[in-house]
C-alpha cells in the first residue's frame, strides 16, 4: 500500500492535535435550562458522562434528548447552566490554546443528515476539509476511504450518493463522517431507528467495537432497549425537564420512578434482557468471518 505511511502520519497529527483529555469527565453538565418559547425543555439538568463509557440516554419523545446533544455540542445556546466540556467551560469561544475542540467530537445525527449532493466519501471529507484544509487532496481521499471501510461500509461505497444507499448503509455513511477527525467523543442520535434488528444489533457491535479499540467515550441517544443491554455501560434517564437517574440498568430497576419500571419492566423491557444473547451471536460470528478473513488473506 503506496499510501500506508503518509496515512499513518497523518492520522499521528491527528491524535497530537486532539490531545487526549485525560480528566474523568469530558462532559459535564450544570443546572441546565433550555426554554422555547413559554415551554421549558430542560430546567436544572445535571449529567456527568465518564471517560471511556458508552452512556445510553433515554426519556419519552419530546423530553429534550436532542436538545441536550445539540447543547453540548455548542449548537443550541442553553437559557442558563454551564457545559463542560474536556475540562474547559463551553462559551463563545470552542477553542482551548490553538485547538478548536469541535475537531475533538464527532456526531452522528438524528436521521443521519448526510449531504445529498455529496458521494459518501466527500461527506467524509467535508469535516477534515474544513479544520485540515493543508492536507493533499490525495490523502484525504486516502482518509475518508479508511474511515468508511472503519464503518464497516464496502470500498465501493465511497462513491455513492446517499440516495443509492440502503438505511444501514446510511447510518455508516454518517458514522464515517463522524469518525472522520479522530474524535475523542462520539455523539450518536438514535443510530438504530430504522435498521432492522440484525441489522440494528451489528450496528450495536461495530459501535462497542469502535469504542474499545479507538478509546471512544460515547453519548448515546436511544429508545433501543435491545442497545441498552447489550453495549450501554450507564444509562441517563431523562424526564420532569432533568436527568432523573444515571446508572447501570440493574441500578435503575431498583428505583420506584414510573416512568422507569414502565420502560424497563414492561414486555419489551424484559424482551430486551434476552437480547444479550444474540448480541453475543453476532460478535461470535464476526470473530468466525474474522478467522476466515485472516486465514484468505494470510495465504494470498
Ligand atoms: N429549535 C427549536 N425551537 C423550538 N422548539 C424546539 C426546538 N428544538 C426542539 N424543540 C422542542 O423541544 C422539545 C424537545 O425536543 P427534542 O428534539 O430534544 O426531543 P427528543 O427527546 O430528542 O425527542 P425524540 O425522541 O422524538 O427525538 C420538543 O418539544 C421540541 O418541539
Ligand atoms: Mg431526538
Amino acid at each position: 500500500m503506496s499510501g500506508g505511511h503518509d496515512l499513518g502520519h497523518v492520522a499521528g497529527e491527528l491524535h497530537d492535535a486532539a490531545k487526549r483529555y485525560a480528566g474523568e469527565y469530558p462532559i459535564r453538565v450544570r443546572g441546565l435550562k433550555n426554554v422555547f418559547g413559554d415551554h421549558a425543555v430542560h430546567e436544572g439538568l445535571d449529567l456527568d458522562v465518564r471517560r471511556g463509557e458508552i452512556l445510553g440516554v433515554v426519556g419519552g419523545s419530546g423530553t429534550g434528548k436532542s436538545v441536550l446533544m445539540r447543547s453540548i455540542i455548542g449548537l443550541q445556546r442553553p437559557s442558563a447552566g454551564e457545559i463542560e466540556l474536556f475540562g474547559h467551560p463551553l462559551g463563545d469561544a470552542l477553542v482551548d490554546g490553538d485547538i478548536d475542540i469541535r475537531s475533538r467530537w464527532g456526531v452522528l445525527f438524528q436521521g443521519g443528515a448526510l449531504f445529498s449532493t455529496l458521494t459518501v466519501a466527500e461527506n467524509v471529507e467535508v469535516p477534515l476539509k474544513e479544520f485540515y484544509p493543508e492536507i493533499s487532496d490525495e490523502l484525504r481521499h486516502e482518509i475518508a476511504r479508511y474511515k468508511v471501510l472503519l464503518s464497516g461500509l464496502p470500498a465501493e461505497a465511497t462513491s455513492k450518493y446517499p440516495s443509492e444507499l440502503s438505511g444501514g448503509m446510511k447510518k455508516r455513511a454518517g458514522l464515517a463522517r463522524a469518525l472522520a477527525l479522530d474524535p475523542e467523543l462520539l455523539f450518536l442520535d438514535e443510530p438504530t431507528a430504522g435498521l432492522d434488528p440484525i441489522g440494528a444489533a451489528a450496528f450495536d457491535a461495530l459501535i462497542d467495537e469502535l469504542q474499545e479499540t479507538l478509546s471512544l467515550t460515547v453519548f448515546l441517544i436511544t429508545h433501543d432497549l435491545d442497545t441498552l443491554y447489550e453495549i450501554c455501560d450507564r444509562v441517563a434517564v431523562i424526564a420532569d425537564k432533568k436527568v432523573i437517574a444515571v446508572g447501570t440498568i440493574p441500578e435503575l430497576l431498583a428505583l420506584d420512578h414510573p416512568w422507569i419500571q414502565e420502560y424497563f419492566n414492561g414486555p419489551r423491557g424484559r424482551a430486551a434482557k434476552d437480547s444479550r444473547k444474540r448480541f453475543d451471536a453476532v460478535r461470535a460470528a464476526r470473530a468466525a468471518q474474522d478467522a476466515v478473513d485472516k486465514s484468505a488473506g494470510g495465504g494470498a
